[in-house]
């Protein structure tokens, strides 16, 4: 198999099959698309056609009937792979390396070694000329392309430039977006392993955060850090590092990482490494001195009291939001848990989300929580005019009659923080020989 694979084969057929099974017998074609390069930064595949296909190559386009027969598409840039490992080439195509039938080429060959969404049509000439077929014989073509402000932008786009070569193409489009969002909800066995691997590098980089934190660092001191742990454990960044001490602490997703630590700064360090596509998104807010002053330790102990009582209520059938619904809505119990004790305006977002491929994953909040969900709780009070920014995060897997919290070992209890953060001066003030 070209580059390294977390899954086996089997998993991503499996998935196309779910994904026919759900979509029930149709006329047409599934069409997804990889993403495309973009200069000056490392690729990053589109997370829905990674979910199904296991490709990590963009320009990709993911092609399946309703009777299970499935084609990759890949760019026709015949000088690629001088300049980029892992080309797929449809001449040495192998069955069993892909979970395809056949793997062609989107059209005629290109100069370029990468190929754009302004494509012509004689790059992806193959490719239109099975949609032009399908629609002709009154198919629709199933894809993403929901009704928000949101998602998918590059898909569409891609779709915007497709309907410039073929009359009709918008009127034969079926969104499946909510199909698909159900499907990468409920995460597989393979895929919980990856979670948890994406936590664990995460809880390291609070490890290196918490040695590196004293007065006189800089945030990107901090940054640094976590980000090496990252890099050595042949992760990612899930989403840029948030090192915010001081006022930074009480924006929300403060990332510019440029201010000197002081001696009486909390500093909210909220970070997720990406393993195997996979994210982690963990937070944890620091005394920059090595104790909470009595303010801090009662915002801190205040914001701590909410997120283990939502955990300790939290179960299948509950929502994490459900605004008609708020005596089972976690968010809603999370913000009344905090109005009773004065707290409440102080909660500027809200109390969770999905987690898998992104970091902010697809997932309808308006279903119940259920087995295989994946969710954040991270509850935060920011107090801008005292400088006081608290916010606590872990990941969780849904899962028998509540919780399992896949970040566990990263404690968070005012006492062992201050611990962490003293053990780690004694370690650093101890003479070397
Ligand atoms: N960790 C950033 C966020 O959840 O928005
Ligand atoms: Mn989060």
């Amino acid at each position: 198999m070209h580059k390294k694979q977390h899954f086996k084969i089997q998993e991503f057929i499996q998935r196309k099959q779910n994904l026919l099974h759900k979509l029930g017998d149709k006329k047409g074609i599934i069409l997804l698309f990889a993403g495309f390069e973009q200069s000056g930064l490392k690729f990053k595949q589109e997370s829905s056609f990674y979910y199904f296909t296991g490709i990590n190559e963009p320009a990709c386009v993911w092609m399946s009937d309703f009777t299970g027969n499935t084609t990759l598409f890949t760019p026709n840039c015949p000088a690629r792979a001088h300049w980029i490992s892992g080309a797929i080439d449809p001449e040495n195509f192998k069955a069993q390396d892909f979970a395809f039938d056949e793997v062609k080429h989107l059209g005629e060959p290109t100069k370029n070694y990468e190929f754009y969404p302004f494509f012509t049509a004689q790059e992806y000439s193959n490719l239109l000329a099975v949609i032009d077929n399908t629609i002709k014989s009154g198919g629709k073509i199933f894809t993403l392309k929901p009704n928000n402000q949101y998602e998918y932008f590059e898909q569409r786009f891609i779709l915007e430039r497709i309907a410039t070569f073929i009359p009709n193409f918008y009127e034969a489009l079926v969104d499946i977006s909510n199909e698909v969002a159900q499907l990468r909800r409920t995460k597989s066995t393979a895929e919980i392993e990856l979670l948890y691997r994406a936590v664990d590098i995460t809880i390291m980089g609070h490890e290196a955060a918490i040695g590196i934190i004293e007065p006189g660092k800089y945030e990107f001191d901090v940054q640094a850090g976590i980000e090496y742990v990252f890099t050595a454990s042949a992760a990612g960044l899930a989403f840029p590092s948030i090192v915010g001490s001081g006022k930074n602490s009480t924006v929300l997703h403060y990332a510019d990482n440029l201010k000197q630590l002081e001696k009486d700064d909390l500093v909210v360090v909220d970070i997720g490494a990406q393993y195997g596509h996979y994210c982690g998104d963990l937070t944890r807010t620091y005394p920059v001195s090595g104790k909470f002053t009595k303010r801090q330790k009662e915002i801190y102990n205040l914001v701590l009291d909410t997120q283990e009582y939502i955990e300790n209520i939290a179960k299948p059938g509950m929502w994490l939001s459900n605004k008609d619904n708020p005596e089972q809505s976690l968010n809603h119990l999370s913000k009344e848990f905090l109005k009773e004790r004065g707290y409440d305006k102080y909660f500027l977002h809200g109390l969770g989300h999905f987690v898998g491929l992104d970091v902010h994953d697809v997932g309808n909040y308006s279903e119940p929580l259920k087995s295989g969900d994946i969710i954040t709780i991270e509850p935060g009070i920011y107090i801008a005019a005292e400088s006081i920014g608290v916010r606590i995060e872990d990941n969780y897997l849904v899962a028998g009659d509540g919780l399992v919290c896949l970040s566990e070992h990263l404690l968070k209890k005012a006492d062992d923080v201050e611990e962490l953060m003293q053990e780690k001066k004694l370690v650093s003030e101890e003479p070397r020989d």
